[in-house]
């Protein structure tokens, strides 16, 4: 370790003390390596700040010695971008200590807390005051609300109550330079200026550490139906999802597609999973309606479900009848990013279509990658609703990093070329990363490279936050 590195290990430790650095080979692992396994990196060292003024002061201090600094929350991100680089030159930044309530304010129907807290904790302190949060992905347990508001997460609930973004009103970020943004407003209404918040949600640590955010809360859903559908094509249910949203409007909270290879593939690899169709489909929906009292969902969604059967739109549904069969299906459709990782190697592309689009998007995407000339199987799924697909490609898990390397080349051209003719977005919601990197200098005009870097100039002039990343 060379003379500045300890000498910077040494000023770091007078800021946050033991418990805020993490020097020792064994216990950094967890922090180095992503949760797909596919990056692993090296550092100078892991430091974990206990409150905002102590994380202002890390900042600083890395600011000053122009150290690079990868900030990490619950380090589940898609897309590589809480991953340091190999160099042994960067410092994570962890949020994980930082992982207080600070208020929960029901007039104003906001909570305050800090970016450490676990998206799952933020959930039951909304709950313990008689509301609720909506935003709900697989990795709710361990992710943060950082995170969250880093890579503006979707999930399943964003057909109803939107995406990361449209859920935080106020945050606080300890800026490239040390300083302290405080713009914790619980406002609804705020034009007064350029929205700073919204350059900060979704810029992966990319333009300052978030320390803290007032998010929006709503009545709490007493009940709730769900149902799994079997049908042919996702054209098929993307004409139920249009039906059901219009005789359900917003009680429909989830609408999420899988075809028939994902769920094979977790009911291969995911214990106490089983088909909840007697005969398989090549589609299937998972379909959620939920509202604050039961003024009959069950028999609306019944009822909507019902035609579909008799038009032949759908060939198939199952209706549950408790909490318990509701979680069963919950879990297939969330173990289905485990039951990839565990079956082969996956080339992820996390992409948004206008939702008439998808059915035709689907088409044309599985006959280039039939002619395509690799062992490949499609693992398509994801939240139809918001019109976001994880057209996923899995090839064998024996494949060598040159074969992944070589297919994910070949099929993120033929995918993303696809998605950006029929005006689409080559990523929706796990983040860019730097998974997607290469691929957002390829397709965003130069106008809008030039743009974002300029604001990235303006904020982190000596380039110290999260690099390599995004940009
Ligand atoms: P990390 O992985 O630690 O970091 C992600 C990025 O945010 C990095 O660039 C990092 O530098 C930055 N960052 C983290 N904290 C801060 C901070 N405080 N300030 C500034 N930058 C920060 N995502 C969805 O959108 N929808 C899903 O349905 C979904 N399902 C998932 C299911 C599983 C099983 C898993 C493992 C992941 C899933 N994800 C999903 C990915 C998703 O992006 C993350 O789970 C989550 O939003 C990231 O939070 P995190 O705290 O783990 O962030
Ligand atoms: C999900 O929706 O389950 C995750 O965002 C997807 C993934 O693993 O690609
Ligand atoms: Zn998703």
């Amino acid at each position: 370790m060379s003379e500045n590195t300890q000498e910077l290990i040494r000023q770091l430790h007078a800021i946050v003390g033991d418990a805020g650095l993490v020097t020792d080979a064994e216990a950094q692992a967890p922090y180095l390596k992503d949760w797909l396994g596919k990056w692993q990196g090296r550092v100078a060292v892991v430091v974990r700040p206990a409150d905002t003024a102590q994380t202002a002061e890390v900042v600083r201090l890395c600011h000053l010695t122009h150290t690079p600094i990868v900030t990490q929350g619950g380090n589940t991100g898609m897309s590589g971008g809480a991953t340091p680089d190999d160099s042994g030159a960067q410092v994570i930044l962890s949020t994980t200590r930082m992982n207080r309530v600070r208020e929960v304010d029901p007039i104003n129907n906001t909570m305050t807390v800090d970016a450490g807290v676990i998206l799952a904790h933020a959930q039951e302190a909304a709950r313990g005051a008689g509301r609720y949060f909506p935003l709900s992905l697989g990795a709710e347990g361990s992710c943060t609300v950082g995170g969250n508001l880093a890579t503006n997460a979707g999930g399943i609930a964003v057909l109803r109550f939107g995406n990361m973004r449209e859920l935080a009103l106020g945050l606080e970020v300890v800026l490239p330079d040390g300083r302290i943004w405080n713009g914790l407003r619980g406002l609804r209404k705020d034009n007064t200026g350029y929205d700073l918040r919204d350059l900060f949600i979704g810029s992966e640590g990319t333009l300052g550490v978030i320390t803290g955010a007032v998010l929006k809360l709503f009545s709490q859903p007493h009940a709730r139906a769900t149902a799994w559908v079997g049908a042919d094509s996702p054209a098929q249910l993307a004409d139920l999802l249009a039906r059901t949203r219009a005789r359900c409007g917003d009680r429909l909270v989830a609408f999420e597609m899988m075809s028939a290879a994902s769920l094979a593939l977790v009911l291969q690899h995911v214990t106490d999973t089983r088909a909840p169709l007697a005969r398989a489909t090549p589609y299937n929906a998972l379909i959620e309606l939920a509202d604050t009292e039961d003024l009959g969902l069950q028999a609306m969604l019944e009822e909507v479900l019902g035609q579909a059967l008799e038009d032949e739109t759908i060939s198939d549904a199952m209706f549950c009848t408790s909490g318990t069969q509701a979680a069963a299906l919950w879990k297939i459709r969330e173990g289905i990013s485990q039951a990839q990782v565990r079956a082969g190697k996956v080339i992820k592309h996390d992409i948004a279509l206008p939702i008439s689009a998808i059915a035709g998007f689907v088409a044309q995407a599985e006959a280039l990658i039939a002619d395509c000339g690799l062992a490949a199987q499609i693992i398509n799924f994801g939240h139809l609703g918001d019109g976001n697909l994880h057209f996923n490609v899995m090839i064998p898990l024996s494949s060598t990093y040159e074969d992944v390397k070589q297919a994910t080349l070949l099929l993120n051209r033929l995918v993303h070329d696809l998605v950006t003719d029929l005006q689409g977005s080559i990523s929706a919601e796990h983040g860019v990363g730097q998974l997607r990197r290469d691929e957002l200098q390829h397709y965003k005009s130069p106008l809008e490279m030039e743009l974002m870097l300029r604001i990235k100039q303006a904020f982190d002039p000596n380039l110290i936050m999260n690099p390599g990343k995004l940009l």
